[in-house]
């Protein structure tokens, strides 16, 4: 081709093509012909181009970047990406729960915040929110929450009355649904919102010592929020605003950062703590468990195909490199098995060949075979072999993070502990850490969304939750929507 020329269009299969604007025809008023493959190729393409939405957190975005490890916390973890100074690639998406992959960016609902860093140990993913607790506290209940969050059976409308229904029946949805009201219930933009990781997961040292830790990244661009009001008519004039601002600023040069901390409890203080650590639906109080500083993480490039490296991303809460591992925690446990079926669904068996999820470390695994296999499968393809296969080597990678535990076979999410209950932390949410002003928005809010489409006996029951996070509030947000 000559030099300046642009570069010539081709077949999928590198062949160069002779029109992009004419199907090949018997005569110009002719029909077209069957063997005309490069149209067909065109249309088959197109056919095709849709996979399946993430079933929950559809829309969304991300963008690439790196975490730099600059406190030295050797004493909690082995891990290597955690050794002060480490710096490792990470992938961000960004989503909401509930909405289809049109949805408005400023619905009200929580947002995600997954990390994938791309250790030199294999892929380590934090699959969390921006906030740092949860609707529900078994897996059990997880697929009815959803279910109750995004559309009816029969007229495939949101539905206030069902969500509400919901909430009132599970009391433990309270600290989630007060959080959710509040400001941070409609971030700015995923910039200005903080993530964490939700769960306790666990760290091991080098001797073996096991930790419980949370994880906060604090967002360094400081948190702001929209107003409903803000909210509403954002959704009405750029339902991708959050995911259009994210590419704007990085494209900038305005590279966001966030300031991962650290909640640790030692291992023996979850037997005895007056919570039950490992329950999603409460946090670990600050003054209990003081953040401390761990590392930061910054996004600086954008992807280029929004497709095969956002929509085609897949994070797993079970992807743990050595010196992290999981805890008791029932939904965390649930998730560790959830994600990789529905990538196998959504993406396909082989989903970890899609570059964006392949690690950036030599992978040594028996697996082969299935649809759309890119990595070859080498001989021996079987262990133990004594062909030189590779071998697990549990004097360098024991199971360390690891609990012990015995009791009969239950249905019961966790024995209660002396300040286990439903509502004092919401509580203390709305009346201490909220101010005035922020408890006006919280009743304004959740009387605006009550006073849309809620009907009896439900409504009585919302009135009854909210008395029972704080007496006061309950009753304004009583009288707001009864208007007396
Ligand atoms: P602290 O006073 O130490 O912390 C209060 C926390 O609340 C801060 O992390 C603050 O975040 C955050 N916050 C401020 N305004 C809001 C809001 N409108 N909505 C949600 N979070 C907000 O108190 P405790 O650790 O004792 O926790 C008290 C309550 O604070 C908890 O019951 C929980 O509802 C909430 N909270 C606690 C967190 C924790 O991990 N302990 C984390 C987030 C919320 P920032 O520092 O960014 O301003
Ligand atoms: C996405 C299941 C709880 C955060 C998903 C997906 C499933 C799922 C199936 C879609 C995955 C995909 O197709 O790529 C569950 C189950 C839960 C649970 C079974 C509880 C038992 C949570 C919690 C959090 C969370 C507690 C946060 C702390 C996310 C995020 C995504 C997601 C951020 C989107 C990931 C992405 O951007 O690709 N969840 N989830 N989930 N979930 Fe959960």
């Amino acid at each position: 081709m000559a030099s300046g020329n642009p570069k010539h269009t081709t077949t999928g299969a590198g062949i160069p093509v002779s029109s992009d604007e004419h199907s090949l025809s018997v005569g110009p008023d002719g029909p077209i012909v069957l063997h005309d493959h490069f149209l067909m190729e065109q249309m088959a393409a197109f056919n095709r181009e849709m996979i399946p939405d993430r079933q929950p957190h559809a829309k969304g975005s991300g963008a690439f970047g790196y975490f730099e490890v600059t406190h030295d916390v050797s004493q909690y973890t082995k891990a290597k990406f955690l050794k002060k100074g480490t710096k490792t690639d990470v992938l961000i998406r960004f989503s909401t729960v509930a909405g289809e992959s049109g949805s408005p960016d400023t619905w009200r609902d929580p947002r995600g915040f997954a990390v994938k860093f791309y250790t030199e140990e294999g892929n380590f993913d934090l699959v969390g929110n921006n906030t740092p607790v949860f609707f529900v506290r078994d897996p059990m209940k997880f697929q009815h929450f959803i279910h109750s969050q995004k559309r009816r059976a029969d007229n495939g409308l949101r539905d206030h009355d069902m969500q509400w229904d919901f909430w009132t029946l599970v009391p433990e949805s309270a600290h989630q649904v007060a959080w959710l009201m509040g400001d941070r219930g409609v971030p700015a933009t995923w910039r200005h919102m903080n993530g964490y990781s939700s769960h306790t997961y666990m760290w091991v040292n080098d001797e073996g010592e096991r930790f419980w830790v949370k994880y906060h990244f604090k967002t360094d661009q400081g948190i702001k929020c929209m107003t409903q009001e803000q909210a509403d008519q954002m959704a009405g004039t750029d339902a991708d605003y959050h995911r259009r601002d994210l590419f704007e600023a990085i494209k900038r040069g305005e590279y966001p950062s966030w300031t991962l901390h650290m909640q640790i409890m030692p291992f023996e203080d979850a037997k005895t703590y007056r919570y039950n650590p490992f329950d999603l639906t409460k946090v670990w109080p600050h003054d209990d468990y003081p953040l401390m500083e761990v590392g930061k993480l910054t996004l600086n490039q954008n992807p280029t195909d929004f497709h095969s490296q956002i929509n085609q991303a897949a994070f797993e809460p079970n992807n743990m490199v050595p010196g992290t591992g999981l805890s008791p925690d029932k939904m965390l446990l649930a998730r560790s098995i959830s994600y990789a079926d529905a990538h196998r669904a959504r993406l396909g068996v082989n989903y970890k060949h899609i570059p964006v999820n392949t690690p950036k470390c030599p992978v040594n695994s028996y697996t082969q075979g299935g649809a759309m296999r890119i990595h070859h499968a080498t001989d021996p393809v079987y262990a133990p072999n004594s062909k030189g296969g590779p071998k697990a080597d549990g004097e360098r990678f024991p199971e360390d993070a690891v609990w012990a535990t015995s009791g009969e076979f239950v249905r019961t999410a966790y024995t209660l502990r002396k300040d286990d209950d439903d509502w004092s932390q919401p509580h203390t949410l709305v009346r201490e850490v909220m101010d005035d002003a922020a408890r006006d928005r919280l009743v304004s809010n959740v009387v605006g969304h009550l006073s849309n489409g809620v009907t009896e006996p439900v409504l009585e029951r919302a009135f009854e939750y909210w008395r029972n996070i704080d007496q006061e509030v309950g009753e304004r947000i009583e009288k707001g929507v009864r208007g007396n």
